[in-house]
């Protein structure tokens, strides 16, 4: 691995926004982590500017509806990649270099029932050249 990638990963690991953090926020506006729906998460689980509004906004540019096929590269704790799947039905695959970020990606899809409509999530940098999707996000 080279001095740069491990530079980013480490730098993930360690950054605010984590599963931990996000679950510890949730539990506090909710009480209690049960039954937990993709709404209650997406206050929480984007991890960019403009929060929902820029996923609308580019899902609209990427002409995104039921069906579409998105290929989300640095996909993060999948919060956009959920968000996709959930309000537009996209057939998300999300791509991510940190394994911290892949797993709780993974553990937060699951918390709110999303795994069956969201692909899937890779770590390695090698799944670029396999994907095949009809937009980029
Ligand atoms: C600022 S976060 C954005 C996460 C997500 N897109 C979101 O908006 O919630 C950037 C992410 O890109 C990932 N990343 C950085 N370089 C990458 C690369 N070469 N391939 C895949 N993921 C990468 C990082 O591990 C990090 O999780």
């Amino acid at each position: 691995m080279s001095t740069e990638i491990g530079s980013v990963i480490d730098f993930f690991e360690r950054h605010p926004i984590s599963r931990e953090i996000i679950l510890t926020k949730l539990k506090a506006s909710k009480g209690h982590l049960d039954r937990v729906s993709p709404e209650e998460l997406f206050p929480h689980d984007q991890d960019h500017y403009g929060g929902l509004d820029a996923n609308d906004a580019l899902a609209a540019r990427a002409a995104i509806g039921k069906g579409t096929r998105v290929a989300d590269f640095c996909a993060g704790l999948g919060g956009p990649a959920r968000y996709l799947a959930y309000r537009y039905g996209a057939d998300v695959t999300g791509v991510e270099l940190t394994p911290a970020r892949v797993k709780g990606a993974e553990e937060l899809t699951r918390l709110v029932g999303l795994q069956n409509t969201f692909a899937s999530l890779k770590a390695m940098l090698w799944r670029y050249r396999c994907l095949i999707a009809a937009s980029m996000w």
